[in-house]
């Protein structure tokens, strides 16, 4: 255990934190197997909606991944890939985490490089809210910019962001993340899949989520298919952009999802049916959900109740349809989702 230096004697009054720091020459080790902020990570809630499915629809419950340390069931992917890279020895002590990110996947991994002690250098654009470049910030990230147009997600955008984190990642001692390519990433939602298996007591009859890297949809829906073979799987995409039902991308405004090409790990096989919901609704459904069931959260969780609740109306009463409450509705307060007009 590292040892403390003795405290001088402070002047009366100085209290300060400057005046703490200045004589404090080593901070203490924590003891081991002490519990680090990483085990915060999952074992989220998950609720049913009480106020907004149609009588007549399966009931939908939703995995409150809000409730993650940082508000994003990113956190459990960015804890996956980075532990990946320490145990395959690509990210050593010392080193820096790169990413290019709608901002989710930045959070969460500035989070987890700040838990462990690694640097991180994020990519990032005007076209995300500023709560998540401020949180991102906060955590002690360092972020280049890419300039939108219009403050749109398009294709050219997310491509031109790719390209600037590989250059960056050249860096030595830099490691990137890179979830699109990543293959430990759907690995990083197999707990949130065993999570919803448990909680539902086994009762769950349709997984609905929506799509960016697709390591969420396809992580979560394997889990629960370990137990339940024949589950069906809907995904989710931007009616603007729908790519994965093979139409040309467009710009939208769902943010982390709808990346304009299809994601290097999608696995079409594995999905039941593609359902498309567009930025308004998403944007509609965020706001109902905050003001109707008391879930503050982003428009991609929008996304995901809408076409929930399309699969709830098939399925019909009896059944359990479940999605994902994706990131908090706080990362959107200055946006046009929550911002009254005006
Ligand atoms: C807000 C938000 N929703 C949904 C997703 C989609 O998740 P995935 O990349 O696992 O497909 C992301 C991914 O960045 C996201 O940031």
């Amino acid at each position: 255990m590292a040892s403390v230096a003795a405290p001088q004697p402070l002047e009366r009054g100085d209290g300060s934190l400057e005046a703490f720091y200045a004589v404090t020459a080593e901070t203490r080790e924590a003891a081991d197997g002490g519990p680090s902020i990483l085990h915060a990570i999952g074992n989220t809630p998950l609720v049913e909606l009480r106020r907004i499915v149609p009588k007549n629809s399966a009931r939908v419950v939703v995995k409150l991944e809000s409730a993650n340390p940082t508000g994003s069931m990113k956190d459990r992917l960015a804890r996956q890939v980075i532990q990946c890279a320490v145990d395959a020895g690509e990210l050593k002590p010392g080193g820096t985490v790169v990413e290019y990110t709608a901002g989710a996947m930045g959070i969460s991994l500035a989070f987890v490089a700040s838990a462990q002690g690694y640097r991180t250098h994020i990519v990032f654009s005007d076209a995300f809210s500023d709560e998540k470049r401020l949180a991102m910030l906060a955590y002690g990230a360092e972020i280049s910019d890419v300039p939108s147009v219009n403050k749109r997600i398009t294709t050219e955008l997310i491509r031109a962001m790719i390209a600037k984190a590989a250059e960056i990642s050249q860096r030595s001692g830099h490691w990137w993340a890179d979830q699109l390519n990543n293959e430990n990433g759907a690995e990083g939602y197999a707990g949130l899949g065993e999570e919803i298996w448990t909680q539902t007591n086994g009762e769950v009859d349709a997984l609905v989520h929506s799509v960016g890297t697709a390591h969420s949809l396809l992580g979560t829906a394997r889990a629960l298919r370990r137990h339940r073979a024949d589950l069906p799987v809907f995904a989710v995409e931007p009616f603007e952009s729908p790519v994965l039902s093979g139409w040309p991308p467009g710009s939208h405004k769902i943010e982390g999802v709808g990346v304009g090409f299809i994601p290097p790990l999608w696995n079409r096989s594995e999905v039941d049916k593609i359902l498309s919901v567009s930025t308004n609704d998403a944007k509609q459904m965020a706001r109902d959900l905050a003001r109707e069931e008391a879930i503050f959260a982003g428009t991609s969780t929008g996304a995901n109740v809408v076409a929930a609740l399309r699969v709830a109306a098939w399925l019909g009463p009896g059944k359990t349809v479940a999605t994902i409450v994706v990131d908090s509705g706080l990362r959107y307060v200055s946006t046009d989702v929550f911002r009254p007009p005006g």
